[in-house]
């Protein structure tokens, strides 16, 4: 078994470097197999959901080559075979199989994702979507086998902006006879980097980055490339370290724009940063004011840095209140918080969080990927040692995590044990 250990309350100086954007690469990589010959990617982030899509890209005897963050994938050998609830449920973005295989080969056996614990997470906005194009959808236990004679454009009404189903439905209607309409579509920025790879490729899709996504359906897909944009989630959570322990510390490779939700929020509190085109340099600010925040959909506060900025709020100077409101269940870090000396209280998806407490090393438990986040930046402020178990959350989603903290001062390490 292995553990993070943090030893705290070290200033962080130098510069973080930004990987691709885990959204948008766990997507990208399915989507290769929707062409009829080899798709490069750029700039695909060094994660271990990376390594589990690769593992299903192989299954179904695609090859895959790579020369560092670049990958090469050749899907003109593909073999469309059930893929096994041992690979579907290493990731929540196994479901991308679905819509890409049903797209190009109007059938597709595959098991119900996987993914953090963060809510009850159904799939019934995408399986509505697919149907909507004309597939038939069969549920045995855990095994979706999804079927069309042949798939036809729809004008479809998302109930929730999802992400998730928004993407698997472009996927599926590319291929499809006629227009697709895509009604309260996701917003999200990896969705235009989603639709960019597919025109690529010679897909006719327009509209991603608004509410209502166009897609008129095409014959052939031929190889294209694409660079993942840079990860938003991944630099924000290195914007909060650097607003609690930078020293000048830089941020690089970032699109300032994509984090404007949260950039205006540390604004708020009174937190000191300098923006350039590309990059932000953080400096750890004092006196912070309390500030509220609820997560909404793009371009709102984003859930997934709800729980780093928790730990934020735990140095602000008086109350704070924190609401989820796309997961029922983001609050696996709370527990550990308070452990770690914080004055939180829990009102189901509310965290009321009253600073400036000290925080004090402990034993702590990564929950979910964006919980372990949060618990990395408690332990780096916190006196003493903190060790963060079931670590394997945090290297689901954040590349080279603890060489990029090292790097700039901090004494992070993995142990085994
Ligand atoms: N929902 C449904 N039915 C569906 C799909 C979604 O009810 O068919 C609900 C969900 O239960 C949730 C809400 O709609 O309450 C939002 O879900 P969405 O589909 O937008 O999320 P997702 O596509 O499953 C992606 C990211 C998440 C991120 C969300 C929201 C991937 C692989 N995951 O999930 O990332 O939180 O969008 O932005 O892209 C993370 O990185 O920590 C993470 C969890």
């Amino acid at each position: 078994m292995e553990r993070i250990v943090i030893e705290g309350g070290f200033p962080l100086k130098g510069t973080i470097t930004i990987g691709g954007a885990k959204n948008s690469a766990v997507a990208l990589i399915p989507a290769a197999l929707l062409a009829n010959d080899v798709c490069t990617i750029k700039n695909v982030p060094n994660i271990t959901d990376r390594d589990a899509l690769f593992d299903i890209v192989k299954w179904l005897n695609c090859d895959i080559n790579q020369d560092n963050s670049t990958i090469m994938i050749d899907p003109r050998n593909l073999k469309n075979v059930l893929i096994t609830e041992e690979l579907s449920v290493k990731l929540r973005a196994s479901y991308y199989f679905m819509g890409v295989l049903l797209g190009k080969y109007k059938h597709v056996e595959i098991y119900f994702p996987g993914g953090c614990n963060i809510g009850s997470r159904p799939i019934d906005i995408h399986l509505n979507g697919f149907k909507a194009l004309g597939a038939k959808v069969t549920k045995k236990g855990h095994k979706y086998i999804l079927d069309a004679e042949e798939l036809k454009g729809n004008t479809i009404n998302l109930k929730f902006a999802s992400v998730g189903a928004t993407i698997n439905i472009m996927f599926a209607a590319v291929y499809a006879k006629g227009t697709t309409i895509i009604k309260n579509a996701a917003k999200e920025v990896e969705i235009i980097n989603i639709m960019d790879f597919l025109n690529n490729m010679g897909a006719k899709i327009s509209g991603a980055g608004t509410d209502t996504i166009v897609i008129e359906g095409v014959e052939n897909l031929h190889g294209a490339k694409i660079e993942v944009i840079p990860d938003r989630i991944e630099a924000g959570t290195y914007i909060l370290i650097g607003s609690l322990l930078g020293d000048n510390l830089k941020i690089d490779g970032i699109v300032p724009e994509h984090n404007k939700a949260l950039l205006e929020k540390l604004s708020e509190m009174g937190v000191k940063y300098q923006l350039e085109e590309h990059s932000i340099i953080m400096n750890k600010s004092e006196d912070l004011k309390p500030i509220n925040v609820k997560t909404e959909v793009y371009p709102g506060f984003p859930t997934d840095l709800n729980q780093p900025m928790s730990v934020l709020m735990t140095q602000a100077n008086g109350k704070c209140v924190m609401e989820e409101t796309i997961w029922e269940k983001r609050i696996g870090h709370y527990p550990y918080l308070q452990k770690l000396g914080a004055n939180i209280t829990l009102d189901g998806n509310k965290a009321t969080i009253i600073g400036k407490t000290k925080l004090n090393g402990t034993e702590t438990n990564a929950t979910d990927l964006r919980a372990g986040a949060a618990l990395i930046l408690a332990g780096l402020i916190a006196s003493g040692k903190t060790y963060i178990y079931d670590i394997d959350y945090i290297l689901r989603g954040y590349e080279n995590i603890i060489n990029k903290l090292s790097n700039v001062g901090a004494k992070i390490k993995i142990e085994k044990i």
